[in-house]
């Protein structure tokens, strides 16, 4: 590809990205290939020669597209949003041409303090005190994995320097979580060379909200017996049905017992800039840490979780590592510093141009569309008698059960309506377990979403009720 081709090219691109825009919601959300069917379609051999981008383009129609799940088709509606806006997309093209690497202060000046900026920008978005800090790392099991050395550092002072196997007189170490969280603690702990066996599952209420007295007495057990608690997690949002800790009597549980309070508001935490959900944040400012990823609820293009903390020596305690070839005089930030990368994305930029280009307060209004359309979706829930919802839907998830016809059972009935909705191909919808029992997601949120498509998606819930029931 020639330098003198550039401008067409980008224009090239350009308009390929505007016709997949008004293509996208007639395609189906999940794409009809098989296992192996698109890694067939592409050469064995990487090519020898050059190729324009013209034939690339007609490629990525041909093989690409066909097989992709579309993320930010209007349908998609099953996972937690990731969506995308011109900001974002500008922002990450830009970003690959500046190509910056902010492991060093002196590798990236402008690298390294717009993220703090950014991140900043952020604490003040969702209104979190100024003793917070923090950075962009790339997922929020990467922030929680981070967040978990930290603490770990905290609870076992010199595990990084004499590790955790064979210390005379250390217990196991444990995480608290409570049985909804993500299981992206989980691997963290597995990650730290804790074992799953020491993540401690705290019950739930009917709400689904962890029971502080289940994990105060948990705490004092394990202590008990010797052994280390490192951390608590508490979830603002869980992914199955955005249910929210009771982090303010969680924190309290933390502070007498002196362990490490980390928030998992990966999805939710963007909510906490709208002052009617302030309620919900209750109590996450006493925090030691917290992760928000904008790359689901602000529809920033993925990769992007922010990683906020209070105290930045333990953040760097355990995994700050300068070999002679990295050693630099300037005193600014050294992001390499805190994590486990060295390398960075310029992540900040995205976050930059969002903030510049939209505005926050377009941004709150995105997501007040979007709890809007989710309460207008609940509605026809309860308005309906074919189905029932079966948890709070406080952000912009919510979660449902169909009611059988008589003699049917019902975790198969929810299963094979949720097949056939998914199968028609303009929505995609997701499922998971409530009590044991098979439940439907309808997770809104999308920057690419619209009104229409969350009737649409409830239409198709309606229709296929009475197919099935009809061919039953
Ligand atoms: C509450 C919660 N925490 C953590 C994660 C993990 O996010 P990531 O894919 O950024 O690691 C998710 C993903 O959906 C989530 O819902």
């Amino acid at each position: 590809m020639k330098d003198s081709d550039f401008l067409g090219d980008a224009a090239r691109a350009a308009r390929w990205i505007e016709s997949y825009r008004r293509r996208v919601a007639a395609l189906p959300v999940l794409p009809r290939v098989q296992p192996g069917e698109i890694e067939a379609l592409l050469p064995a051999d990487p090519p020898d020669e050059p190729g324009s981008l013209a034939s690339l383009l007609a490629e990525m129609d041909e093989i690409i597209v066909p097989g992709l799940t579309h993320w930010n088709h209007p349908g998609f509606m099953a996972y937690f949003c990731s969506s995308t806006t011109d900001a974002g997309v500008l922002a990450e093209f830009l970003a690959a041409e500046l190509n910056q690497n902010a492991m060093l202060w002196r590798t990236s000046p402008a690298g390294t303090e717009l993220e703090r900026k950014v991140v900043d920008w952020i604490r003040r978005f969702v209104v979190l005190p100024e003793a917070f800090e923090g950075l962009i790392l790339d997922t929020a099991s990467t922030s929680s994995f981070t967040a978990l050395l930290a603490a770990r550092e905290r609870a076992v002072p010199g595990v990084r320097q004499s590790g955790l196997s064979g210390r005379a007189g250390l217990g196991p170490c444990t995480v608290y979580v409570s049985s909804e969280a993500h299981s992206s603690v989980h691997k963290s702990a597995l990650a730290a060379g804790m074992g799953l066996e020491q993540v401690r599952s705290i019950p739930v209420d009917d709400a689904l909200r962890m029971i502080p007295d289940e994990l105060e007495q948990a705490l004092s057990r394990d202590r008990e017996a010797g052994d280390t608690p490192v951390m608590v997690c508490a979830t603002i949002g869980t992914t199955s049905t955005t249910a929210v800790d009771p982090v303010s009597e969680i924190a309290g549980v933390c502070s007498r017992h002196g362990v490490w309070l980390h928030v998992d508001a990966a999805y939710a935490g963007p909510a906490a800039s709208l002052p009617e959900k302030r309620k919900l944040f209750d109590g996450w400012e006493r925090a030691d840490s917290i992760v928000l990823n904008p790359h689901k609820w602000m529809s920033t293009p993925i990769d992007c979780s922010v990683l906020l903390y209070r105290d930045a020596g333990a953040m760097r305690e355990p995994l700050s590592l300068t070999p002679e070839y990295l050693r630099s005089e300037e005193d600014g930030t050294n992001l390499m510093d805190i994590g486990l990368s060295l390398g960075r994305r310029f992540r900040a930029l995205k976050l930059w141009f969002q903030f510049r280009l939209e505005g926050a307060q377009a941004m709150r209004a995105r997501l007040r569309s979007h709890i809007a359309q989710a309460d207008r979706v609940a509605k026809w829930i309860e308005t309906d008698p074919r189905f029932e919802l079966v948890a709070p839907h406080p952000f912009s998830l919510v979660v449902f059960r169909a009611v059988p016809p008589d003699g049917i059972e019902g975790d198969e009935w929810n299963r094979g309506l949720l097949e056939s909705v998914n199968r028609r191909g303009q929505v995609f919808l997701s499922h998971t377990k409530v009590g044991g029992r098979y439940v439907i997601r309808i997770a809104v949120g999308s920057a690419r979403g619209t009104d229409e498509a969350v009737r649409e998606a409830w239409q198709a819930l309606q229709e296929e009720y009475d197919r099935l029931a009809e061919a039953y």
